[in-house]
């Protein structure tokens, strides 16, 4: 059983490039570019099924799941539970996640398995006696981890719309861990960084992730994780309980004991995924269907589509001045908007329908100064008269099943390899989610994001997430499934993958390779990824007033789009390790 999984018909994963018309705003797109977009631009096509994913084993693993006939919610439990073995630094059974769908017949719905802060937390727990935020406390060891809810997630998903066993899902994921798989560069190089931190945080434990003998990893090393490998059979034999009760919460609770984290067995046996109604949109000629809160992407998505609408994009050309200008004038609206407003909504009321109503967007978008000089960020504040609210790293995969049912899925364990703390016995990375609150009003998070009252720690509060995960229809079919991770940028680089697919006519592979741009209200920065703007762009806009930040590339944009006549068009992003199959 197991080598059918992992022997994957080749010839059946058609991949080849395409020609695609060049429209006069792709040729703009071209022209804009500094330097080549990286790697070749083909994007992969596919005329019935794809899975797009982080790692090419996850991505294999998703295809033959489809090509034995499960559809795209059981590939997606597949992808996951790969994921948490092949893409340790963020693919996860010890963190959480937003599933947004939308099936053959139309209808669209999430599924939230968002990690919850454990019963003991407190709003204060990470402030010092004189109140100051004591550094790394919420970021890494036992104390940052939230109560995790991928594999009740997952077990939920599978029990409402799966097809084939859940046994028959988990087996490759189990495989693989045992077994053992080859190490990619990236990976390995990530491994190797973060050797300190796995030493520091597991004391008395020595976690597979740690080379044995020592040194560092190279690529095409042989991973083997073999506790994580029984950890994934018990999920495999007793489901949710295999995660929840019995060996593996008891080896969870342990590690919580030693390190003083706060997650007992309570959170464990009280945890719930939520089925949430998605939100909904328009941009152009498509619907956007997006994650609702405890997500802020999603509102905040909409919010700079309504912003934009009225704008003629492609006549202003790709990533031109005043493009940039009108865009990032937009995101700076809508992370003020954010900060203060947006938190969980089953612990106080998040006003989205005043969010998303049309009048007050254009009305924020009034105040963009036509002439394409930037506005102060200090300047922007939230919108007013709203009701208030009262009381990097992660992975994305999107999937398309040869029946017409979507899978847009982002899941994470927060930051790289999350808390960094592997559970002894279990083998598993659990996440460092607790960060994701507001700690301590207006002081920034890992990702400069700042927040207040809204996104407090409270006792089973949801901490406030930019995970996207959208789907855009065009007369009720999909036409594209997008997401990526990148923390605060995760709105943002949604945003570009939407436009470029829309007004500037881009291929799929082109719109996730190509060099992006991020501003998010505070700081003041616009960042620039290399390659993304001309230099007489950046001098234009530095005349504008636009602060630019030179960034290393981020993100993992995995999308498929669905081109007119049905073809599915895959593109992966070349940042990382992503593939893009399909049959
Ligand atoms: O939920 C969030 O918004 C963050 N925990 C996501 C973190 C992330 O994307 C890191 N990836 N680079």
């Amino acid at each position: 059983m197991e080598t059918r999984y992992l022997a994957i018909p080749l010839a059946l994963l058609l991949a080849c490039s395409s020609e695609r018309p060049v429209t006069s705003a792709s040729r703009a797109f071209e022209d804009s570019l500094a330097s080549p977009v990286p790697k070749a631009a083909a994007p992969r096509l596919a005329n019935y099924a794809m899975v797009v994913s982080a790692h090419p084993e996850a991505s294999k693993v998703g295809t033959l799941v489809l090509q034995r006939g499960g559809n795209a919610y059981d590939a997606a439990v597949a992808v996951q539970f790969a994921l948490a073995v092949v893409l340790p630094v963020a693919g996860n059974v010890g963190g959480g996640g937003f599933l947004l769908y939308h099936d053959r017949n139309g209808s669209a719905g999430s599924l939230d398995f968002r990690e919850t802060a454990p019963a003991g937390a407190t709003r204060d727990m990470y402030l010092d006696k004189q109140g100051n935020l004591v550094p790394g406390l919420s970021t890494a060891g036992p104390l940052a981890v939230g109560t995790p809810g991928t594999v009740a997630g997952m077990a939920t998903l599978h029990k409402q719309m799966g097809r084939l066993s859940w046994p028959s899902l988990l087996q490759p994921a189990v495989a693989l861990a045992t077994k053992g798989f080859r190490l990619t560069e990236k990976e390995a190089a990530g491994l190797n960084r973060t050797r300190a931190d796995f030493t520091k945080y597991n004391p008395g434990s020595s976690p597979a992730y740690l080379r044995p003998g020592g040194g560092d990893w190279k690529a095409g090393d042989t991973l083997r994780l073999p506790e994580l490998g029984r950890t994934l059979a018990r999920v495999r034999d007793q489901g949710r309980a295999g995660f929840y009760q019995g060996e593996t919460a008891r080896l969870l609770l342990a590690e919580m004991k030693r390190g003083g984290g706060l997650v007992s067995q309570k959170d464990l046996d009280g945890y719930q995924p939520k089925w949430r109604e998605p939100l909904r949109g328009r941009y152009r000629d498509y619907e956007v269907i997006t994650m609702p809160p405890p997500s802020s992407g999603g509102v905040a998505l909409l919010q700079m589509l309504q912003m934009l609408e009225p704008i003629d994009l492609a006549q202003l050309g790709y990533h031109t001045p005043l493009a940039v200008h009108y865009i990032t004038e937009a995101e700076r609206r809508v992370y003020a908007d954010r900060a203060t407003y947006l938190g969980d909504p089953d612990f106080g009321a998040v006003p989205v329908q005043k969010l998303l109503d049309l009048d007050y967007n254009r009305q924020r978008a009034g105040t963009m100064r036509t002439k394409g000089r930037a506005t102060a960020s200090a300047d922007v504040a939230a919108g007013k008269g709203l009701p208030g609210y009262e009381s990097n790293e992660t992975t994305h995969y999107s999937i398309v099943d040869a029946l017409g049912n979507a899978v847009s899925c982002t899941t994470t364990l927060n930051g790289a390899y999350g808390s960094k703390v592997v559970v002894p016995g279990a083998g598993f990375l659990l996440n460092n989610e607790m960060d994701d609150f507001s700690a301590k009003a207006g002081v920034p998070n890992a990702y400069g994001l700042v927040g207040g009252s809204a996104n407090a720690i409270a006792p089973g509060k949801r901490m406030l997430s930019s995970m996207t995960p959208t789907i855009l229809t065009r007369n009720g079919k999909v036409a594209l499934v997008t997401g990526t991770p990148g923390g605060s940028t995760i709105i943002t680089s949604v945003l570009q993958s939407i436009i470029g697919i829309v007004d500037y006519g881009l291929n799929a592979q082109q719109v996730v390779a190509a060099p992006r741009l991020h501003h998010q209200w505070l700081p003041d920065l616009l960042d620039v990824e290399a390659g993304a703007l001309l230099p007489a762009a950046q001098d234009s806009l530095r005349a504008r007033g636009y602060r630019l930040n030179p960034r290393q590339p981020w993100g993992r944009l995995d999308i498929i789009h669905i081109r007119p006549e049905g073809t599915l068009e895959g593109g992966a992003d070349p940042r990382g390790d992503d593939t893009a199959l399909g049959y």
